[in-house]
């Protein structure tokens, strides 16, 4: 059995769990591989902190060059994160006729398209299962498995972290700041929670799977992204009075040849499939013509899975070597769609409203929303003795210009002190 040549770049959470697996199934992993692995070089930015695997300090090193500008290995695997200096350290590796393993979702959502075509022009693969998802195999599902279909929608909680907040909320009542500490200790936030809070994270994932599933090219900026951070405990409650529970989705879809694809905090009807999705756990959903219906559930972040779906990358691409197939998957053969503008995008909504004590006349409300062509299709009234006062909405299929529209102007009225929340409703 020859031996391939493994570089990690990156020795934190998920580099941990592929070097603790690479050990705990080297035989069966090099017998699927039909090579045995060798772990050359690894990179961390910090060689004295404690770790959870034993390395030899022989092949650790806080030098990039010593791992890039290794001639012997034939795989690097990218665990940084970000783009800068990953992307350059990639393209470096790329450049150099080394194949690359990533689980950087910014990097592929942002470059995917510059990469893949520079790993092509070069002839090695350039694999990114654990980006989206962490152990569930969607990439693989999508790009081998499914494509006999014309897939119709992919919708996703691909955010352990949010989705983590937003159960513990939910089921604990518990406050969001101190949900997020747990998170980051569990390490499933990134080191910079905005990423999670905000939906960038689950923007970039929507991006790489829409990409996928649509053979588009939706640039990450096009995706319409809104986070947790203004969900409150007075929502989580009104959700579960409706029967319904509060979700951070990220949805895409094709309609008429433009893709629709956003990012937002949306209520599911409580027995939903992904309204089961608890935890830090993830699921997609994917609809195509010819299967129907899919569910994937499992965990998408954290060391072990995360590490499940880079090493299977990695034996992956030793096949593809072993059996002179490499690119056989391309990545590159996207075509630029368009993106659906979000005003014109349709869905139902839970709108928050803060209303005058005493509540008065609220007929120039409901009057501005019907000649705006918003339906109402049901109202929770507010207490009399409620302060704030609170008054719930559920609409209708809208158009999102009507609504933001009307919304404008009953923001306007005397009687309306403020719009407090508006949440997406997916039946
Ligand atoms: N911060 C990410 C999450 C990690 O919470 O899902 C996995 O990509």
């Amino acid at each position: 059995m020859g031996a391939v040549k493994i570089g990690i770049l990156g020795l934190g959470t998920v580099g941990s769990g592929v070097a603790e697996i690479l050990l705990r199934n080297k035989k069966s992993i090099n017998q699927k591989a039909g090579s045995r692995i060798e772990l050359t070089k690894v990179l961390d930015k910090d060689l004295t902190r404690n770790r959870s695997v034993d390395i030899p300090a022989e092949i650790m090193t806080d030098r990039p060059e010593e791992v890039l500008g290794n001639s012997e290995i034939d795989i690097i695997v990218e665990l940084i994160g970000g783009v800068n200096p990953t992307k350059e350290f990639v393209k470096q590796a790329l450049e150099a006729r080394k194949h690359v393993v990533t689980a950087n979702k910014e990097l592929i959502a942002k470059y995917g398209d510059e990469l893949f075509d520079l790993a092509a022009k070069r002839g090695v693969d350039l694999h990114f299962e654990a980006s989206v998802g962490g152990g569930i195999p969607i990439i693989k599902s999508l790009q081998e498995s499914l494509t006999a279909n014309q897939i119709e929608e992919v919708i996703g909680i691909v955010n352990g972290t949010t989705n983590y907040i937003l159960t513990k909320m939910t089921e604990k009542e518990a406050k969001f700041e101190e949900v997020l500490a747990e998170a980051q200790q569990a390490g499933y936030a990134e080191a910079d929670p905005t990423a999670d809070i905000e939906g960038y994270d689950a923007a970039y994932k929507l991006s790489i799977l829409s990409n996928i599933a649509f053979t588009g090219l939706v640039d990450v900026n096009d995706i319409y992204r809104e986070g947790i951070s203004q969900i409150t405990q007075k929502d989580i409650t009104y959700a579960q009075q409706l029967g319904y529970v509060i979700k951070l989705l990220a949805i895409s879809k094709e309609v008429e040849g433009q893709i629709e694809a956003r990012v937002h905090p949306t209520m599911l009807p409580k027995d939903h499939p992904l309204a089961q999705v608890k935890e830090a756990f993830n699921a997609v959903l994917v609809r195509g013509d010819a299967v129907g219906e899919l569910l994937y559930y499992g965990q998408g972040a954290g060391s072990l899975p995360t590490g499940s779906a880079v090493v299977a990358d990695v034996i992956d691409i030793i096949r593809n070597i072993n059996y002179k197939a490499v690119n056989r998957v391309a990545a590159n053969n996207y075509k630029e769609k368009i993106v659906k503008r979000h005003n014109e995008v349709v869905s139902k909504y839970y709108i928050r409203l803060q209303v005058e004590n005493g509540h008065g006349d609220l007929a120039k409300t409901f009057r501005i929303l019907e000649n705006n062509n918003i339906g109402i299709k049901r109202v929770i009234e507010p207490e009399k003795t409620d302060e704030p006062v609170n008054l719930i909405l559920l609409t209708r299929q809208v158009v999102e210009e009507n609504l933001q529209r009307a919304l404008g102007e009953v923001k306007k009225l005397r009687e309306i002190k403020e719009i407090s929340n508006l949440i997406r409703v997916e039946t």
